[in-house]
């Protein structure tokens, strides 16, 4: 009998992605075969975010193209999977098209329901009751879940996640996280460190660490209190793993000057620092439960530049949440004219249920205020980059290559096996060059020749 074809499609951050990976790689074990098709796979997953209202729409729209698909061949079963799954639980069902709900904090699960719902043609439902409630059972689970499987990507050769900590526990106003993906964890560094080995030894050379708050892992074993530094000192000692980067940052204190001096003094270890400060005013980030002042941030930043020579920083910030007047957004552009980031990502701000945002403040910012301060933050931020870009010029970088780019940047047309190939610098930096396919995965010189704000473009030297 011929495998039976499963797609996935992810919604939301990298945490997910890897969770999709993950998944992918035990259902290929468990003897599905996964597909890049909707149309002709018998299973469908979607792994979704619940981050901000527009990604959930997204999923219900996808939902629909499903739901039509469903009707030429009612025997197609779909899963919504991810976070929001586990913030609407059951209610997915109510959805036609639906006939598995499984959350983030239940994907182990996953293979499980599918051959449940194949056998008997009936909807199943794995989410956590009380996603608040330590659970070192369904720990234990996920960690077996993410030792036995590879995180590898299968779209991006050489490059692989590893999750240092699962959940968030810092409550930030607005942030649905830690109602969907549960308490604060920290994996055991012994775990992660032989994950990182297996990952080498299947000729993955990047290593992205994954946490909400990854500077804030911390993990007591034998009379010692691991940090992230002490997880980068060990990862660096892998040979074959040549970069290794980490996302994303809480602005604090806490293990900041270990973890400057690991960057500093690894050179396996990227220079690049991803540390949202979502908005430039005290008063707001009070309201919004950051537990930082603008200085304080400042500071980090300061202290980062100067401990680490050629570090990047990329930020988030968030415009339109309640009561954010003129002046108060002002806070933010001068933030980001200070940091000088590398780039940033602005979020409208989105009510999400049952976050303290969402039940005691007004969403009382119009979507078209919102909009502006969303356009005028990232046209301050454009001058910013295209500064920091443009300094590349007659420069040759480090690249680590994607693959061949989505996007026609270049004239350069693909054929002869040439390509136009998109990879990054150590520092994030994206580049765009002409090359051919089986350079992706590989490390390449590029000289660069043109700038544009977001990207560098060059020729491979
Ligand atoms: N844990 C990470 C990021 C989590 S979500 C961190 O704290 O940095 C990614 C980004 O989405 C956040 O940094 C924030 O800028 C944005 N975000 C989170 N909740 C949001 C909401 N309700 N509305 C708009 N943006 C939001
Ligand atoms: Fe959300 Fe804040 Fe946790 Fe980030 S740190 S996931 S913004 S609660
Ligand atoms: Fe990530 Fe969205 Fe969940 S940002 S943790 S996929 S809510």
């Amino acid at each position: 009998m011929n495998a039976r074809k499963v797609n996935i499609k992810c919604f939301g951050c990298q945490m997910n992605k890897l969770d999709s990976t993950l998944v992918a790689s035990a259902l290929g074990r468990a003897g599905f075969a996964i597909s890049g098709n909707v149309e002709n796979a018998d299973i469908v997953l979607i792994n979704t975010c619940s981050v901000r209202r527009h990604a959930e729409q997204r999923v219900f729209s996808h939902l629909g193209h499903l739901k039509h698909i469903k009707q030429k061949r009612p025997e197609l079963i779909v899963g919504v999977i991810g976070c929001m799954a586990q913030r609407l639980g059951v209610e997915l069902f109510e959805h036609k098209a639906v006939d598995i709900v499984c959350g983030s904090t239940q994907i182990p699960k996953i293979p499980e329901l599918i051959n449940k719902a194949l056998g008997k043609q009936c909807q199943s439902l794995a989410v956590t009751e009380q996603i608040r409630k330590p659970d070192n059972k369904n720990d234990k689970a996920l960690d077996d879940f993410e030792s036995a499987y590879s995180t590898a990507q299968q779209n991006l050769s050489s490059q692989a996640f590893v999750r240092i900590m699962r959940g968030c526990n810092k409550f930030c106003s607005y942030c649905v996280v830690p109602y969907v993906r549960g308490p604060e964890v920290s994996r055991n560094p012994k775990t992660i460190v032989e994950q990182a080995k297996r990952l080498s030894a299947q000729g993955v050379k990047q290593i992205t660490l994954l946490g909400q708050a990854v500077n804030c892992y911390k993990y007591a074993t034998c009379g010692k209190m691991y940090c992230l530094a002490d997880v980068l000192y060990e990862i660096s000692k892998i040979s074959g793993i040549e970069w290794v980067k980490f996302i994303t940052s809480y602005p604090t204190d806490i293990f900041y000057d270990q973890i400057l001096q690991a960057m500093a003094g690894l050179t396996k270890v990227c220079n690049y620092l991803h540390m949202p400060a979502q908005c430039g005013s005290d008063k707001m980030l009070k309201a919004m439960n950051r537990k930082y002042s603008v200085n304080k941030y400042l500071e980090l930043i300061e202290r980062a530049k100067e401990r680490v020579p050629g570090i990047e920083i990329a930020g988030d910030f968030i415009v339109g949440y309640p009561e954010e007047s003129e002046e108060i957004f002002a806070g933010s552009v001068s933030l980001v004219k200070k940091v000088r980031y590398k780039n940033i990502f602005v979020f409208k701000y989105s009510p999400r249920p049952g976050t303290k945002a969402e039940k005691y403040a007004q969403d009382d910012i119009s979507q078209e205020v919102k909009r502006r301060r969303n356009m005028e933050l990232l046209a301050v931020q454009e001058e910013i980059s295209g500064h920091l870009a443009g300094e590349f010029l007659g420069k040759t970088v480090r690249v680590l290559v994607e693959g061949p780019s989505k996007k026609a940047h270049l004239e350069a047309e693909n054929k002869d096996n040439h390509y136009q190939l998109v990879g990054r610098t150590a520092e994030d930096w994206i580049v765009v060059f002409g090359g051919t396919k089986e350079l992706a995965g590989e490390f390449v010189d590029v000289k660069i020749t043109k700038t544009s704000p977001l990207t560098l473009f060059g020729e491979l030297t």
